[in-house]
């Protein structure tokens, strides 16, 4: 197996244990939704349909993109492609650097257009592999590959610090991600891996051509733990040229906790949101619908969730999913009713009470 086979295999294992979240949480918990005691509408008129990228779907949902690259994510990316193109939900797959650099990878990938002729779908490519820019004979295999819909250019410096093997240069992201917005039809959708993207970071993407940032802020799965983790596996510190010390895995695990929180990043791009034309993605720790419609209240327009997919697909199979996604619905018309809120669209922030930071 290659090497970087081998990384998106272990990815999987680890998110599967709890300790590979933050102890850290999203900061959602501490708003309070108002509570409308004359809701004067029916559950069963409740529209949780929500847009993205000018797509309608059933629910403002989008499952992150996770894997490929290696045997057994050809079955993950199946089960997700098949859950989506059922219940009408955008996805995206995991990195396609691994099949840019080994084409036999392709197939854990051209699976999901397989099981999913009609689903919004969307490419995957790290910020860093963009450094340069990306060849245009990259950029036809990975859109054309699956048919994509959007690509996303995921962020993730703290990862590769962390990582052994990561990247060490991330100058020259912006200009790549400018050189492929140029070159491609299709939206760009940039994302961070759970460090959070802030107004900071934001408007110099929507500066180069992105259409829509999704925070993956803190309160969910922390790369950096991730990554050390898979440092402390012994097959990795013999494969690293360096022999990691105690007082050095003690430096890594400083940065287990680093990163701006998915509320935080929602909140700095309120005021963004007035000046400029994009679509927020709220993700990093969305565990249930009620996260969901507080980051609503705050700003966002859809929320993305990775790693409880993974987890219920190993854990459960496909029907597994199909019984979260209708418990999600289920809360979120809840939610809705007693809100008094019919439409995703019209929920905002006069339907939080408060919210200490
Ligand atoms: C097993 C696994 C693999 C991932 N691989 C990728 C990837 O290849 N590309 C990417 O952009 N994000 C990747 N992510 C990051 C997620 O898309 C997401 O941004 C992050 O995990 C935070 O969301 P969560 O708290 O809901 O897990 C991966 C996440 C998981 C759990």
């Amino acid at each position: 197996m290659s090497s970087i086979s081998t990384r998106k295999k272990d990815h999987v294992e680890l998110t599967m244990s709890q300790s590979s979240q933050y102890i850290r949480t999203t900061g959602l918990d501490s708003i309070q939704l108002r509570h409308n005691a004359l809701p004067e509408c029916s559950i069963d008129d409740i529209d949780t349909s929500a847009q993205l990228l000018g797509r309608t779907f059933s629910l403002p949902l989008f499952i992150s993109s996770m894997t490929g690259g290696y045997d057994k994510a050809t079955q993950m990316n199946a089960v997700i492609a098949e859950f989506c193109e059922t219940l009408d939900l955008p996805f995206g797959v995991g990195s396609q650097r691994a099949m840019l650099e080994d084409s036999t990878l392709e197939n854990s990938f051209t699976i999901v257009r397989k099981k999913a002729p009609n689903a919004f779908i969307a490419a995957n490519i790290g910020g860093v592999q963009l450094i340069g820019n990306l060849s245009d004979e990259k950029i036809i295999r990975m859109t054309e590959s699956i048919e994509a819909d959007a690509i996303i250019v995921h962020l993730n410096p703290l990862q590769e610090l962390v990582q052994p093997e990561g990247d060490r240069n991330f100058s020259g992201v912006l200009s790549g991600i400018e050189d492929l917005a140029s070159k491609v039809g299709i939206p760009i959708i940039a994302k961070e891996t759970g460090a959070g993207i802030d107004a900071g970071a934001a408007k110099k993407l929507l500066n180069v051509g992105v259409s829509v940032i999704d925070v993956a802020g803190v309160g969910g799965t922390s790369w950096s733990k991730v990554e050390h983790a898979r440092l402390m596996k012994a097959d990795v510190k013999h494969a690293s040229s360096d022999y990691v010390s105690h007082y050095e895995s003690d430096m890594y695990a400083r940065f287990n906790e680093w990163g701006n929180s998915t509320r935080y990043c929602l909140e700095s791009l309120q005021s963004l949101a007035w000046e400029r034309e994009f679509q927020i993605i709220a993700s990093g720790g969305i565990r249930h619908a009620t996260q969901m419609i507080k980051a609503r209240c705050l700003g966002a327009h859809f929320v993305a969730v990775a790693q409880p997919v993974v987890q219920i697909i190993t854990q459960e199979g496909l029907d597994g999913l199909f019984r979260w996604y209708d418990l999600w619905k289920k809360e979120t018309k809840m939610l809705m009713t007693l809100l008094g809120v019919n439409h995703w669209n019209l929920l905002g922030s006069h339907c939080i009470i408060s919210g200490d930071s």
